[in-house]
């Protein structure tokens, strides 16, 4: 899966440093060459030795030892590595990153680094929530670093909060996803054409609960939003992302706010919306509710079951209401049927600038594929119809056709 690719893994000085071990065999597994670069402070937590079975490969630790030929340790690292990652980050790594201090091979080799750079900060919940730390925090995603943000919980130090390091799975598809994008024909580095906007993306399937154990929900993968989101990061544009549930991991480089109902999803973009310019509503949202959520599991007893279900709102028609001249909306449209007609009737009513309609029963164009056949629909009824695509490419195309919508406002 991840044949052919450098990566190197950058392990600082927490206690976290020892998860870093099966994160470097998971990649190893995968295919990946994998070389270590272990601060002083990482080699007080875990050994190199570890390290160097895990990857057979051996492991830096020291600024001036010659690699290849005449090329230096961080410079070498730094040109081969596809990606580097750094699990766990310090506070120490970021605020050095942040302000380009380069004192030892890790950093000197950051700095040097030109390929994507995923940051996993864990450290106790006070430094963390440390004004200093997310200041250097917002820098680095300004700058274009990817951080996947801590999780909640129990932390060495006997504390409870954010500061854990995410689970490695997360980080993993993280990788994976990164590697991917740097693959594709259409990711285009360098391309900051959304740069200085905000974009809004919802994705994912609301779900409705029945009971503590069941729910209503439909067949949304996210993949689509998600594609969106990665475009928008990758040319630019600071990203909101507001996710019901997934089959997949969201980008990092987003703020992501997860949501369940449509309520909540509901609640949240209206929380967001005036900082939105261009807001693309990609989630697949439970139009009814179950008026009724049970607080026990609900037990079988007649042959049947009558189900009272009350409409969610309409959260693109609320939007459509309230936007101002610069906001620009785009709908999504899934239909099984009339995909035009059904589509022109959503972009009137709900006042969008811009909807994307695929039929879902068309082959490569239904629910959790990794392709769409769509057609964009204009409000004076222009209509692009798109030949099947990857979502990733049928994202920028998208984003090509709103960027002009907003010159045009
Ligand atoms: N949408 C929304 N809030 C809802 C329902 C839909 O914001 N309660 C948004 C979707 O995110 C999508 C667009 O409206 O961008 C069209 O969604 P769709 O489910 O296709 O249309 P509906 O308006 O729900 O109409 P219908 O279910 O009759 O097809």
């Amino acid at each position: 899966m991840l044949t052919k690719k450098f990566i190197t893994l950058g392990i600082t000085g927490g206690i976290a440093a020892y998860k870093a071990a099966e994160l470097a065999s998971t990649l190893n597994q995968a295919g990946a060459e994998v070389h270590v670069i272990m601060t002083r402070a990482a080699q007080k937590f875990i050994r190199p030795v570890t390290f160097q079975a895990l990857t057979g490969q051996p492991v830096h630790t020291a600024m001036f030892t010659r690699l290849t030929g005449w090329r230096v340790a961080h410079i070498d690292l730094a040109t081969r590595s596809d990606l580097i990652v750094i699990v766990p980050a310090t506070a120490n790594i970021l605020g050095k990153l942040a302000h380009g201090i380069a004192d030892d091979l890790l950093s000197t080799t950051l700095l040097a680094a030109t390929c994507p750079v995923l940051l996993c900060p864990a450290m106790n919940t006070g430094m963390y929530q440390n004004p200093i730390v997310q200041e250097n925090i917002s820098r680095l995603k300004e700058l274009g670093y990817y951080i996947i943000e801590p999780a909640t919980g129990w932390l060495a130090c006997g504390q409870e909060g954010p500061g854990r390091l995410p689970a490695l799975d997360l980080i993993f598809n993280q990788i994976k996803d990164l590697l991917m994008k740097t693959n594709e024909v259409d990711f285009q580095p360098g391309r900051s054409d959304w740069q200085g906007l905000t974009v809004m993306v919802t994705a994912g399937g609301t779900r409705e609960p029945l009971d503590p154990i069941r729910h209503i929900s439909n067949r949304s993968s996210g993949k689509m939003g998600y594609a969106l989101v990665r475009a928008a990061l990758s040319r630019g544009a600071r990203v909101i992302l507001i996710s019901a549930p997934t089959a997949v991991s969201p980008p990092a480089g987003a703020k992501v706010i997860w949501v369940e109902r449509t309520k909540e999803m509901y609640e949240q973009v209206l929380t967001h919306f005036s900082q939105a310019d261009v807001v693309f509503k990609a989630a697949a949202v439970a139009d009814y509710s179950p008026r009724f959520t049970a607080n026990q599991k609900i037990k079988k007893k007649d042959e049947v079951y009558l189900l009272e279900l009350e409409k969610t709102p309409d959260i693109l028609f609320e939007l459509g209401q309230r936007k101002q001249l610069h906001q620009i909306l785009v709908g999504f449209a899934a239909e099984t049927e009339n995909l035009e007609e059904n589509a022109r009737r959503k972009l009137a009513q709900k006042n969008l600038d811009l909807i994307v309609a695929n039929d879902v029963t068309q082959p490569g164009s239904g629910f959790g594929q990794d392709t769409n056949i769509v057609k964009i629909i204009y409000p004076d009824g222009k209509i692009i119809s798109l030949p099947q695509m990857e979502k990733t490419a049928l994202a920028h195309r998208i984003l090509d056709l709103v960027l002009p919508l907003r010159v045009k406002k």
